[in-house]
């Protein structure tokens, strides 16, 4: 697995924490930027340690730490649950929620209150939200309520199955054409951000002259702004399939499973604990307390008469 020189991250206490401001400056000044989901503490440590620009606590959730088989059953408090979690991890990285399946589409109302929470309640700066069509009147609502939203076209994997599946999207002039108009509209009603997953980067590169706000790409090429990656898939903490455009930074699941498996072996021949995982008493203390055992008052009692 071939990566680029690693740059150490500037320690959080000399990072600015990012605004929507310098992520339009990046875009500008053509600096990529470095998007990564996360779900929890541990995930936001590493994305803040690691210097990222934006964390996203995507509903792949759903998938990557619920269990689910799809992102379509995770619900609002699921989300805020992780994205709290995430809150708590992070100092510098903008944090965007992604508004799960159900909680944005039957009226701007519901968007909103929905939207909101993940503000109050999560402490995210932002929320994402899929599609185009009715979605980009809920992104219109949400903005105007004061909460920035990044748009997400191509695949959408909440609606992947009226998509015909968890494919690549855009592979006809007819379907890139809507694609590139979901982002228009999206970008027309002021979102501050778009990802566009699973598209030919060839498409992705013919849109991205008439794109003002930054562009993430996840599967788009390489013309984006910016690329995601989803943090369990990157580092391959689960096992099984992972779509073409994932590139793997580490093993670890394989790393997580050796370990485990060689505390299980050192329980079961003895080899741990050792000495330099116990406590110590005093001597004296010691045999003060055999002392105690030893009295007469306690031989012959059973658990019962305690
Ligand atoms: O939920 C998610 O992880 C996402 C990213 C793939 C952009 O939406």
């Amino acid at each position: 697995m071939s990566s680029a020189p690693r740059v150490p991250a500037a320690p959080p206490q000399m990072r600015q924490p990012m605004t929507l401001p310098r992520l339009e400056e990046m875009k500008r000044n053509g600096e990529p930027i470095a998007m990564i989901t996360a779900y929890d503490f541990p995930s936001a440590q590493v994305a803040e340690e690691a210097g990222v620009d934006v964390v996203l606590v995507g509903d792949s959730g759903a998938m990557t730490v619920l269990g689910y088989d799809s992102t379509v059953p995770v619900g609002m408090d699921e989300m805020l649950m992780l994205a709290a979690a995430v809150r708590r991890g992070l100092k510098t990285p903008l944090l965007v929620g992604d508004m799960p399946f159900g909680s944005y589409e039957s009226s701007s109302e519901q968007a909103v209150a929905n939207a909101q929470r993940f503000i109050k309640e999560a402490g995210c700066d932002a929320v994402k939200l899929e599609r185009g069509g009715a979605s980009v009147d809920r992104a219109r609502a949400i903005i105007r309520a004061g909460i920035p939203v990044m748009g997400h076209v191509g695949l959408t994997p909440q609606t992947a199955t009226a998509l015909g599946g968890y494919k690549a999207q855009g592979r006809t002039g007819q379907r890139a054409s809507e694609i590139a108009e979901d982002a228009f509209a999206l970008q027309a009603v002021g979102c501050f951000s778009i990802v566009f997953e699973a598209v030919p980067a060839a498409v992705s590169k013919a849109i991205m002259p008439r794109m003002e706000v930054p562009v993430i790409g996840i599967g788009a090429g390489d013309a984006t702004d910016g690329q995601v990656l989803v943090f369990h898939d990157l580092l391959a903490i689960n096992s099984g399939h992972v779509a073409r455009f994932v590139k793997r930074y580490a093993a670890i699941h394989e790393a997580m499973v050796a370990g485990v498996s060689d505390y299980v072996a050192d329980v079961r021949s003895r080899r741990f604990p050792d000495e330099s995982h116990t406590y110590s008493i005093d001597p004296d203390e010691l045999a003060a307390f055999e002392g105690y055992l030893e009295q007469d008052s306690l031989a012959g009692k059973s658990a019962w008469d305690w």
